[in-house]
């Protein structure tokens, strides 16, 4: 295919799941808007590229019924290019050519940098495409990368997963950790910086084991908050028995830290961590989170819960309620078990009833919902440090900023403050985002 006649095929990515993915969305876009392709949406585009997840049931439910649309569409359409890229495509591999005929590529997450020329192929040889290298790091540094956002940018530091949670299927679809040499992401951090990003947020399953040719993950922190004009760095996700006090001192000592901290914690009952492999107590976990409040008393704290995990009695579930009493925490991602086959948790029986896994995920929610109303409601009349991330998206007279905490705040104020740090007073809270003024205008 000449180049020009490249230039008029339209490409959508529709991007499922985690940040990750989101980071491989933009790399994506970035390596095919420079060899000539355009980005488009879905209405108008010559090739639908999905870049899936599959770590829940219903994230790839959602592919397949999308999947059977679009092999409708191509009834009418059969030129339509339909590829899939992201977890799916490590877990199933080409067996999915099999199940649906109208599916022309399947790109793995190390062959991102090849997607030009696998379009290219399907076009040329009309047949299905699959190319899934299984080694090496899945990782693309590349300034093609075609971020959403100016000021902040996602940046992945390690992929794969060494841990074993039994309901978990990362470890299968992103393979063992790797992770990039530091001086790799200080570059690469650099790099952006130079661009004019002003924060970043440092990706990996479990960003707690980073180590990148010795440099362990505190020092990698460290070293990143001395780049000039990085402003703020956030960092996701962390496994609670490797959040060592060595990391909690860190980001207590280093103010451009990110005071959000994910720590994942599944389930309060001993007896389902145990299940889940997950190598803590609702006790280690508990003691860790005092000490890293006694250390930086301004962190909030998010986690991720699991109900009705193969096993999961009355008792198992009231533990969990109790932790989230207890941990208080200002944000809680609440799921319901489900099943991923190849796991080790696959092998032991999903005794839960999809009813009660519904009725204890509800109950979660509204607890939690209260939570952090209560929560918000003590940082009302307080002063504090945002980084203004652009307009507001309801209301296009007012700016959007972020706390160091990562929790939103509306305000009114001049465009020409976009990407600044502003002090502002939060008055009100509406829909979880804060109403707040600005104090006197900072000039950087
Ligand atoms: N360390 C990873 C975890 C990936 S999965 C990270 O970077 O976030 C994200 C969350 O999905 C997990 O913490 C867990 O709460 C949930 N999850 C994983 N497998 C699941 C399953 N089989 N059923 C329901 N929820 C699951
Ligand atoms: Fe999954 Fe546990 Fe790793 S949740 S990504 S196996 S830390």
């Amino acid at each position: 295919m000449k180049l020009d006649e490249r230039k008029s095929l339209k490409v959508a990515i529709h991007t499922f799941g985690c940040q990750m993915n989101e980071y491989d969305g933009e790399v994506a876009a970035g390596i095919l808007g420079a060899a000539g392709f355009e980005i488009a949406g879905e209405g108008d585009a010559d090739v639908i590229l999905m870049n899936t997840c599959s770590v829940r049931e219903h994230a790839e439910e959602r592919v397949f019924s999308r999947l059977g649309m679009l092999g409708k569409v191509k009834r009418t359409r059969p030129e339509l290019i339909v590829g899939l890229m992201g977890c799916m495509v490590e877990e199933h591999r080409e067996k999915l050519f099999k199940r649906f005929h109208q599916l022309d590529l399947m790109v793995g997450t190390r062959n991102i940098k090849e997607l030009p020329s696998l379009i290219e192929e399907v076009r040329r040889r009309r047949q299905q495409v699959a190319r899934i290298k299984q080694d090496g790091i899945s990782i693309e540094y590349t300034d093609l990368v075609r971020r959403t956002s100016k000021l902040h940018a996602w940046l992945p530091i390690m992929t794969g997963c060494d841990k074993v949670c039994t309901f978990c299927i990362v470890p299968v679809t992103r393979g063992g950790e790797v992770s990039m040499p530091a001086r790799e992401v200080y570059r690469e951090a650099s790099r952006l910086v130079g661009e004019g990003v002003k924060w970043i947020t440092l990706l990996g399953q479990n960003v707690n084991s980073y180590r990148g040719e010795g440099v362990a993950f505190p020092q990698l922190l460290e070293l990143l908050c001395q780049i000039d004009r990085l402003e703020r760095i956030s960092f996701t996700t962390s496994h609670p028995s490797d959040a060592t006090e060595e990391l909690f001192q860190t980001i207590a000592r280093n103010p451009k830290i990110s005071r959000r901290f994910h720590l994942p914690l599944q389930s309060g009952s001993d007896r389902i961590l145990k299940r889940m492999k997950r190598l803590h107590t609702y006790e280690d976990y508990k003691k860790k989170v005092n000490r890293l409040r006694e250390l930086a008393p301004d962190v909030s704290l998010t986690t991720d819960i699991i109900v009705g995990f193969s096993g999961e009695a009355e008792e198992d579930y009231e533990a969990t309620k109790r932790a989230l009493a207890e941990v208080r925490y200002d944000g809680a991602y609440i799921y319901k078990y489900s099943v991923r086959p190849t796991t080790p948790a696959a092998k032991l029986t999903d005794d839960v009833p999809y009813e009660v896994k519904e009725e204890r995920n509800q109950e979660l929610l509204r607890l939690q919902k209260e939570i952090e109303r209560e929560k918000n409601r003590s940082w009302l009349g307080r002063q504090v440090g945002v980084f203004v991330e652009g307009r507001s998206p309801k209301r296009s007279d007012q700016l959007l900023g972020r706390t160091l905490q990562e929790k939103k705040v509306v305000f009114d104020g001049a465009q020409d403050l976009v990407g600044t740090f502003q002090t502002v007073t939060l008055l009100d809270i509406k829909n979880e985002t804060f109403v707040g003024a600005l104090e006197s205008v900072c000039v950087p």
